[in-house]
C-alpha cells in the first residue's frame, strides 16, 4: 500500500523500513499530520500516525476525499483519532494495542526511584564536586503503599515490580486483572486508593470521562506528600491544579512523561527557542519534579514491535479490507 507517514523522525524512519518486508511503499514525512499538512496525504491509501497527529472530524473528511481508506496509528492510545468520524468516511483506524508493558512499567519506576532517591540532583551535585547530601533524603519503598489507576497490561506489570519491592499494591479499574489478584494487589474504590496510597500512578487510558482524573478534589482527597507519576496521557492531570499541589506541599513528589499541552513540544528540539508554555515552565521550578518528554515507549524492543504490528496491520487490512487490531467507536 501507499503509506504517508507522519511526525517521522530518524528512528521511525530505520525501523519501519527495516521491517517493511511486504514492500510497502511508505513516504515519510517529518511533520504532525494537522490542517495545514493534510494535503501531503492526498492519493495515499493509508496514514501512518502518531500520539501528537490531529485526527477530528475535519481532518477525516479530507483525508477521505484524497483517498485514505486506512488510518494505522502506530502506538496504543487513540484518544487522538474521532473515531466515529472515521467510521462516517468509512476510514479503519488501527493501532498496535501491546507492544511492551515492560518498556512504561519500567520508565514510571525509574521515576519513582529517581523522584525518591534524587538522582537527578546528585548527578548535578556530584559532577560540581558538591557531595553534600543534604535534601538528597529519601525512603524506602518497602511497605509503602502503592495506589495504581488502571490495571490493565502496563498497570500489571507496575504491580509485579512494585510487589517485588514489598510495596502494598492497591488498585482502581472498572475490570479487575486476575494476574493483579494473584499478585495480591487489593482493588479498592478511587477514594480509597487517592487516601490511603503514598505513591499514585495513572495507567488508564485517557476517555471523556476521566479527562482530569485528578483535579482540585482529587488531590485534596491524597496524602500529604504523595507521590504522583502519569505516564499515560497528559490529559489525565489538570496540571493548574498538580502545581498548587506542589506549592501546598499536598503533592510532594511529581513524575510526567506525558503533559496535557505537549503537541507542540515534546519530540522536538526546542533548545533554541523561547518555552512559551508558562505552566510547563512553572513545572520546570519545583525541584521534587521530573519530567520526560513521552519517552516511557522508547525501547528498542518497543519500537520493533510497534513497527512489525503496524506493518502487519497494514498488510491485513490490504488483503482483507479488515484488521484484527482495528479500533471502533464505542
Ligand atoms: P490497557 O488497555 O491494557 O489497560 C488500561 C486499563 O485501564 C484497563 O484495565 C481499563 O479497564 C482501565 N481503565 C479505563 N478507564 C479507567 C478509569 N477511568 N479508571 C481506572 N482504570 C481505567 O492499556 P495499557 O497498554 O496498559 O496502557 C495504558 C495507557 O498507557 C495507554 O492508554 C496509553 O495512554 C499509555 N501509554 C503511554 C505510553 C508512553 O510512552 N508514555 C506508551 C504506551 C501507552
Amino acid at each position: 500500500m501507499k503509506v504517508a507517514v507522519f511526525s517521522t523522525k530518524s528512528y521511525d524512519r530505520e525501523f519501519l523500513s527495516a521491517g517493511n518486508s511486504d514492500g510497502h511503499e511508505l513516504h515519510f514525512f517529518e511533520p504532525h499530520l494537522n490542517n495545514e499538512t493534510v494535503p501531503l496525504a492526498i492519493g495515499f491509501d493509508a496514514v501512518c500516525a502518531f500520539v501528537n497527529d490531529a485526527l477530528d472530524g475535519e481532518i477525516l473528511t479530507r483525508l477521505a476525499a484524497g483517498g485514505t481508506r486506512l488510518i494505522a496509528l502506530r502506538c496504543a492510545g487513540f484518544n487522538n483519532v474521532d473515531l466515529c468520524a472515521a467510521e462516517r468516511q468509512n476510514i479503519t483506524v488501527t493501532r498496535v494495542p501491546a507492544y511492551s508493558p515492560h518498556a512504561v512499567a519500567e520508565h514510571a519506576v525509574g521515576m519513582m526511584l529517581t523522584l525518591n532517591r534524587k538522582f537527578h540532583r546528585a548527578f548535578n551535585r556530584i559532577r560540581e564536586g558538591n557531595f553534600s547530601l543534604d535534601g538528597l533524603l529519601g525512603f524506602d519503598f518497602f511497605g509503602k503503599t502503592a495506589g495504581l489507576i488502571g490495571t490493565g497490561k502496563i498497570g500489571a506489570v507496575v504491580a509485579r515490580i512494585l510487589k517485588g519491592f514489598g510495596c502494598e499494591v492497591l488498585a482502581f479499574d472498572p475490570f479487575e486483572n486476575a494476574e493483579c489478584r494473584e499478585l495480591g494487589v487489593r482493588y479498592v474504590s478511587l477514594e480509597e486508593l487517592l487516601a490511603a496510597s503514598d505513591i499514585i500512578t495513572l495507567h488508564c487510558p485517557l476517555t471523556a470521562e476521566n479527562r482530569h482524573i485528578v483535579n482540585p478534589a482529587s488531590i485534596a482527597k491524597m496524602r500529604d506528600g504523595v507521590m504522583l507519576i502519569n505516564t499515560s496521557r497528559g490529559g489525565l492531570i489538570d496540571t493548574l491544579a498538580v502545581i498548587d499541589g506542589l506549592k501546598s506541599g499536598r503533592i510532594g513528589y511529581l513524575g510526567l512523561d506525558v503533559y496535557e499541552e505537549e503537541t507542540e513540544m515534546f519530540f522536538e528540539d526546542l533548545s533554541n527557542f523561547i518555552i512559551r508554555d508558562d505552566v510547563f515552565t512553572r513545572l520546570l521550578t519545583f525541584p521534587n519534579v521530573i519530567i520526560t518528554g513521552h519517552q516511557a515507549f522508547f525501547t528498542r524492543n518497543a519500537l520493533e514491535k510497534i513497527s512489525a504490528t503496524t506493518l502487519q496491520n497494514i498488510s491485513e487490512f490490504e488483503r482483507t479490507g479488515r484488521c484484527s487490531n482495528a479500533v471502533r467507536a464505542a
